[in-house]
């Protein structure tokens, strides 16, 4: 029997910003806000594109401001399916950063988002699986399964003794 999904692939979204002066804190270097709008943004595309329903996020993990950018750095934002569960699943987004001169690109914030699908009544409803295919989706897929766990045993935890 064949599994039926859709790959990886087929929703990846890859888009580009220009940190302008206007996007930048005191110090000079890209507002987390606006990095996290980014990020939210292109997460939000993918997790559409892959469901083909509406969707709204659910909770963020570990966004992580690796590294500044200052003002004039290319941004380039990849934001791809890492697994379906069932009405939620979650995206892995990549946001790197790169200047003229650089020779390479500089990973200034990975994170992790998970989108609940909603159907026509506005409730959960099941999503179709998505298909690893590369090492890399292997990975991110089977890893993504431990952050569920992860993050449902302590949203678990934090309810025990709080209505
Ligand atoms: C998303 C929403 C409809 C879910 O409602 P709910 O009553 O919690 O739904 P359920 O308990 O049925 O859970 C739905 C899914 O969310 C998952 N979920 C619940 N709590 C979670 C958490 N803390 N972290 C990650 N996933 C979670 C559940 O596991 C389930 O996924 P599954 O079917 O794949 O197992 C509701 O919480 C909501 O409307 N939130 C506001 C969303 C929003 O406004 N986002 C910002 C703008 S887009």
């Amino acid at each position: 029997m064949s599994i039926q999904g859709k790959p990886v692939s087929a929703s990846f979204v890859e888009s580009s910003e220009l940190v302008q002066p206007g996007d930048v804190n005191v110090y000079g270097s890209v507002f987390g806000g606006h990095l996290m709008s980014l990020v939210d943004k292109a997460a939000g595309i993918c997790a559409y594109r892959h469901s083909e329903m509406n969707v709204v996020t659910i909770s963020v993990d570990q966004l992580i401001f690796k590294s500044a950018a200052p003002a004039a750095t290319i941004l380039s934002i990849r934001a791809s399916v890492n697994r379906v569960f069932n009405t939620s699943m979650e995206i892995g987004v990549r946001v790197t950063g790169w200047r003229p001169g650089s020779k390479k690109e500089t990973l200034i914030c990975p994170a992790y988002l998970t989108f609940v699908a909603l159907g026509p009544d506005g409730e959960p409803a099941p999503i179709i699986p998505v298909i690893p295919d590369t090492p890399d989706q292997i990975r991110r897929f089977e890893q993504a399964g431990l952050r569920r766990e992860a993050r449902l045993a302590l949203a678990q935890k934090m309810r025990v003794g709080n209505p």
